[in-house]
């Protein structure tokens, strides 16, 4: 039976998936000079990061899809701390777009001194932990979640991915990045993919009309996105992702928790986040019942 140790490696007290990190990429993130007009988006895991790296591109070009028809999303908007950044940086576009799950104490030291300007996408913990419960199932580079009860243990207690939700919301809820720093959720995302385009272009000072918001949020619906394969990872072998046990555009819906927490086990979720949130000055944009 392999153990926790075959599939992550840890990183500052985080397990990060062996297959797409190193210690080299760790150091190239931490080596890495940000410029002054990149682009972040971060997100903790299942929060809408595919989603950035479709938006992004095209809110920064104008709207000109071919970026999107043409280069993988990971290739299009690459992670800052994954081993492919390396071989793809030179590549890359001006203004450059990258994601990170990194929490904000890890952005290395370029990231201060830049004026480098970050997305930072929240979703409703509940969603997150669903969406990545199936992930675990599809991710064959990823240990087994086990019963939809062991994993919600181990998400409180931070045992996955990139560690305790809380902890990643907290740290970059505090940055004091000023108006280098956009949040938005993933559920306003979901209910006013324009306007929230807009927000973004508005943000990152793109002045796009009307007529090229709409074209690029009906590019980015989920629809049309999980029948692009440059973006639903259909690329990737199937000994890596399975989309047949769970697509990895899986619902794009906020609030499928509903169809899988029990009344007990939302008790637990909602006591022990809401016990590492008390004394947050940043209240919840949602309610957790
Ligand atoms: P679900 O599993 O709930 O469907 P990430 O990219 O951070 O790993 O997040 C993946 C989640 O974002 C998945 O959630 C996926 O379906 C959702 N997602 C990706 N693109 C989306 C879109 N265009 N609209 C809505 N949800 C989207």
């Amino acid at each position: 039976m392999p153990s926790s140790e075959d599939f992550y490696l840890e990183y500052q007290g985080l397990l990060l998936p062996r297959e797409t990190h190193c210690t080299e990429s760790l150091k190239f993130a931490q080596e890495f000079i940000f410029n002054d007009d990149d682009v972040v988006a971060v997100t903790y895991p299942k929060s809408g990061t595919t989603w950035m790296q479709e938006i992004l591109p095209l809110v920064l070009n104008g709207g000109d899809l071919t970026p999107v028809h043409t280069v993988v999303n990971w290739d299009r908007v690459p992670w800052l701390e994954e081993t492919r950044l390396a071989k793809i940086v030179d590549k890359l576009p001006s203004p450059r777009a990258l994601v990170t799950h990194f929490h904000y104490s890890l952005m290395p030291p370029s990231f201060h001194t830049s004026k480098a300007r970050v997305i930072y996408v929240m979703r409703n913990p509940k969603d997150v932990m669903v969406s990545s419960y199936y992930f675990h199932q599809m991710a064959n580079f990823l240990e087994d979640p086990g019963t939809f009860d062991e994993f919600m243990e181990k998400f409180l207690e931070g045992r996955v991915l990139f560690g305790k939700w809380t902890d990643h919301v907290k740290s970059w809820r505090h940055a004091e990045l000023g108006d280098r720093i956009l949040f938005i959720t993933y559920e306003e995302m979901v209910q006013d993919l324009s306007a929230s385009i807009k927000r973004m272009s508005d943000f990152l000072c793109c002045d796009l009309s009307k007529d090229v918001i709409q074209k690029i949020a009906e590019h980015c619906s989920f629809r049309s996105m999980k029948a692009n394969i440059m973006s639903n990872f259909s690329l990737v072998p199937k000994e890596y992702m399975d989309n047949e046990k769970s697509p990895f555009l899986r619902k794009g819906i906020a609030g499928d928790w509903k169809n899988h927490f029990s009344s007990d086990q939302l008790a637990r979720f909602k006591s022990v986040i809401n016990r590492e949130l008390e004394g947050e000055k940043f209240p919840l944009p949602w309610s957790l019942d």
